[in-house]
């Protein structure tokens, strides 16, 4: 039987919880579908750790991660530790060390789930968004002079490479291109920014001519704000910039109803590495270990992982049963207006997972 080696970081917050239920539920799902089973281990990084021994994770952590075929991560953030430390200590330098350069945000109106748009029916919002996942706005390069002084400077460079930039459009034109539309929106700023914004766009135009069957399309990233709240429907496939697509994704997840079930999937496509599979909610710290936490970003995450491994039946399957239980409103939990808990979303998902009529 194939094993799948998985590597468990709870996290922050809320993380430890959802991913405990995110893990009940896949080991269900293998158990129903047959064929294959997980082999888990757990790691307690994150920011308690950080507060005990001043690292998020230990030395060489990233390597140890090398070793599993996929990572399912919950959430880092703390009130007490400031954000840009826990999230370069864990997240992106898992991100960057494994070289997970696509960002991958599934945006759909699950069934039984009210969004704010009105007049946008469930099927006229289906979008996917790709996240470029290693250099932009995110590189992490710039620096500080001259602290505390009048005089006082910081720089936060955006860096934009042909490899980079060719690679995430490739991924984008390729995953467009699965879909039915067939659709691709390049998001840029190219009009304000006119170095690494314009290469974008070369790039974006020089890639589109490898994927004649894909209509692309550009868009400037204000205007797109504009174009996802008033023609959703004219949407399928969207590439941007780490930063752009950072905002556009939380845009996203809230006109499909809730940040609570929005997915994510960091992937190194070519598998040299492996892949990070994460809710995108983040540690909720107001409602840590009261047993409330919308587990179904989880589990949609869970989906992707599956899908990533080459279970695409078991990811349906996961699929299926998320949805008939987002369909029953009392089994939603407080963050999307109903009084269910964590346990019992979970104990329904698995239910209907196991059942026969699904
Ligand atoms: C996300 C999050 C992170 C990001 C935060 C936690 C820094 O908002 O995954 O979208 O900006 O990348
Ligand atoms: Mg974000």
């Amino acid at each position: 039987m194939k094993s799948y080696r998985i590597a468990a970081i709870g996290g922050d917050g809320i993380g430890p919880e959802v991913i405990a239920a995110g893990l009940k539920a896949l080991e269900a799902c293998a158990k129903r579908e047959g064929g294959f089973r997980f082999d888990v281990q757990e790691f307690d990084w994150g920011s308690d750790r950080y507060k005990r021994h001043g690292l998020l994770m230990p030395e060489g952590g990233v390597d140890e991660l090398r070793a599993f075929d996929a990572i399912y991560f919950g959430a880092v953030g703390a009130p007490d530790v400031p954000d840009h430390v826990t999230l370069w200590g864990l997240r992106l330098a898992i991100c960057q060390g494994l070289d997970q350069y696509a960002n991958v945000r599934p945006t759909r109106i699950l069934p039984g789930i009210t969004a704010p748009l009105r007049n946008v029916s469930a099927k006229e919002l289906d979008w996917i968004i790709v996240r470029e996942n290693s250099e932009g706005e995110y590189a992490g390069q710039g620096g500080r002079s001259h602290k505390g002084l009048p005089e006082e400077v910081a720089t936060e460079v955006s860096i934009f490479t042909r490899a980079g930039v060719t690679r995430i459009m490739r991924f984008a034109f390729a995953l467009a291109r699965s879909r039915p539309r067939k659709r691709l929106t390049v998001v840029t700023k190219s009009n304000a920014q006119r170095h690494g914004m314009v290469l974008w766009d070369e790039i974006a135009a020089e890639v589109a001519k490898e994927f004649p069957d894909v209509t692309a399309d550009k868009m400037l990233v204000d205007a797109m704000t504009m174009r996802m709240v008033l023609k959703p429907q004219t949407l399928d496939t969207i590439v941007a910039t780490n930063l752009h697509a950072d905002i556009l994704s939380d845009l996203a997840a809230a006109l499909a109803g809730s940040l609570g079930i929005a997915p994510t999937a960091n992937l190194n496509p070519e598998r040299k590495f492996p892949s990070m599979f994460e809710p995108i909610h983040g540690s909720a710290f107001d409602i840590v270990g009261k047993g409330i936490a919308n587990p179904i970003g989880t589990f949609w995450t869970g989906v992707m992982m599956l899908d990533h491994l080459g279970e695409p039946r078991a990811a349906e399957r996961l699929m299926r049963a998320i949805e008939r239980v987002t369909a029953d409103s009392t089994l939603h939990t407080p963050d999307l207006g109903g009084k269910a808990t964590t346990r019992q979303v979970t104990d329904a998902v698995i239910a209907a997972l196991m059942g026969d009529n699904l």
